[in-house]
């Protein structure tokens, strides 16, 4: 699939506009309507993008009896649209995976104007943060550059309680290339991205890697999308670098893993699943960063491989694996998948779930107040998915923030329970 056209464009197995056109609401595809928690547990702060620290292997880390993640956050009082230009990562931590406590601000002296989202390796007793850097540090007003980057030298302490302690260092991993990985300047549209990095060790090859989010260069006059200069504005890619010696912050770009010129702008906090023996890669995506002539929703989108460089089959035909329903299609975004108990549950926050506008884009155009009390801005339920071959199925939901702790089986869900009832009473609906 690899050519180098004239016009400088390398086209790279990926998403298709052909595979997207067939994205749609579907009962396997569509959470169920999410409602506001009893109690915010964290209510000092609108709480968005979240990852749990995890082992090498890719399990969610225990540590001496906690479960642990990172979060954006931003005080609670602030309009939620301004959230971005302030987000501070927090660390929370939960001795059963349901109440969650705040750790506190992870750094003080975090690289960047303002921290994104990233991921998190518990590696020899040492906590090693991924994150992206966003603005320029010594600049005197917002800027929007973004750097991938880590801060290693974190340590947990339980013994009066818990805490995560530095002294950080924090290092510059990547920038892009240029060739591979569009820069900010070369970039034709509004969005631009380079951020949300992921570790990921290959259970199969022992091999590192750090996923992240990018975008392709599509060079003026480019004849990608049969040269639709509209269409080549949506050039989506997940990034991939390589470590060679498994070392967390000696990185290397390689080629992307998933490309989707023509089809989204945005595939936002990529990550794999690795389940029986295929690697299912996930990203989040928003009904706005769809190509022209493509309609999609705020989502979690779905490929499947054989090895972790592809090529990428999109999951259930179109890539959609979850999206809010039809009433509440901004209820929740920005999905984390992750395996318990031979499932795959999926993490997401709490985002505007009142509302219904046509785009989100509408949110500024309510008074503060409302915008205020339509936005979540806590962790959504958490979604039950079953995963076979290349189709996935929402099996139903768990409570907002409930993350089960290591080895605790899931309740059987709404269907199964439904089926033993008509087991017991002798009525067979098949
Ligand atoms: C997804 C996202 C991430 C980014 C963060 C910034 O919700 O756009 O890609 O790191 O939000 O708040």
């Amino acid at each position: 699939m690899d050519d180098d056209s004239p016009a400088g464009f390398r086209a790279r197995a990926g998403w298709t506009r052909e595979q997207a056109r067939a994205i749609e609401r579907t009962a396997a595809t569509t959470a169920p309507v999410f409602y506001p928690p009893e109690t915010d547990q964290i209510p000092d702060y609108h709480v968005w993008d979240t990852w749990f620290l995890r082992t090498r292997t890719g399990r969610l880390a225990t540590v001496d009896g906690y479960r642990v993640c990172f979060s954006l956050t931003a005080p609670a009082d602030l309009l939620p649209g301004k959230r971005h230009d302030v987000a501070t990562i927090r660390v929370f931590y939960s001795a059963d995976g349901r109440n969650w406590r705040d750790g506190g601000p992870v750094f003080e002296d975090a690289l960047g104007q303002r921290q994104w989202a990233g991921s998190a390796l518990y590696d020899d007793g040492e906590v090693y943060l991924f994150y992206t850097a966003a603005g320029e540090e010594s600049a005197p007003e917002l800027t929007y550059t973004q750097r991938i980057v880590a801060a290693s030298g974190g340590t947990i302490h339980t013994t009066e309680g818990f805490e995560l302690r530095g002294p950080w260092t924090h290092h510059e991993l990547l920038q892009p290339d240029g060739e591979r990985y569009e820069r900010e300047a070369q970039s034709r549209a509004m969005i631009y991205t380079f951020r949300d990095p992921w570790f990921f060790e290959d259970p199969a090859t022992g091999e590192t890697w750090l996923l992240f989010e990018a975008n392709s260069p599509v060079p003026e006059g480019s004849d990608a999308c049969g040269g639709d200069a509209g269409q080549q504005e949506y050039n989506g890619s997940v990034g991939l670098a390589r470590s060679p010696t498994g070392d967390p912050l000696a990185w290397e770009l390689d080629e992307p893993l998933l490309d989707a010129v023509g089809v989204n702008q945005e595939l936002e906090r990529p990550h794999i699943v690795h389940k029986d023996g295929r690697y299912y890669l996930f990203v989040s995506s928003h009904l706005h960063t769809f190509g022209p002539g493509l309609s999609g929703f705020d989502g979690l989108y779905g490929f499947v491989a054989d090895e972790l460089r592809g090529d990428y089959a999109p999951l259930n035909g179109s890539g959609l694996v979850a999206t809010n329903p039809e009433n509440a299609p901004f209820q929740a975004y920005s999905w984390m998948a992750f395996p318990h108990d031979g499932e795959v549950l999926v993490q997401s926050f709490f985002n505007y779930y009142d509302f219904a506008g046509a785009t989100l884009d509408e949110i500024s155009g309510l008074s503060d107040s409302e915008q205020m009390r339509r936005f979540g801005g806590t962790l959504g339920p958490t979604l039950r998915l079953d995963v076979e071959g290349a189709g996935t199925r929402i099996l139903g939901k768990l409570g907002h923030w409930e993350i089960p702790m290591a080895g605790e089986s899931l309740p059987p869900t709404d269907r199964e329970r439904i089926d033993a009832t008509e087991r017991r009473s002798g009525y067979d609906t098949r």
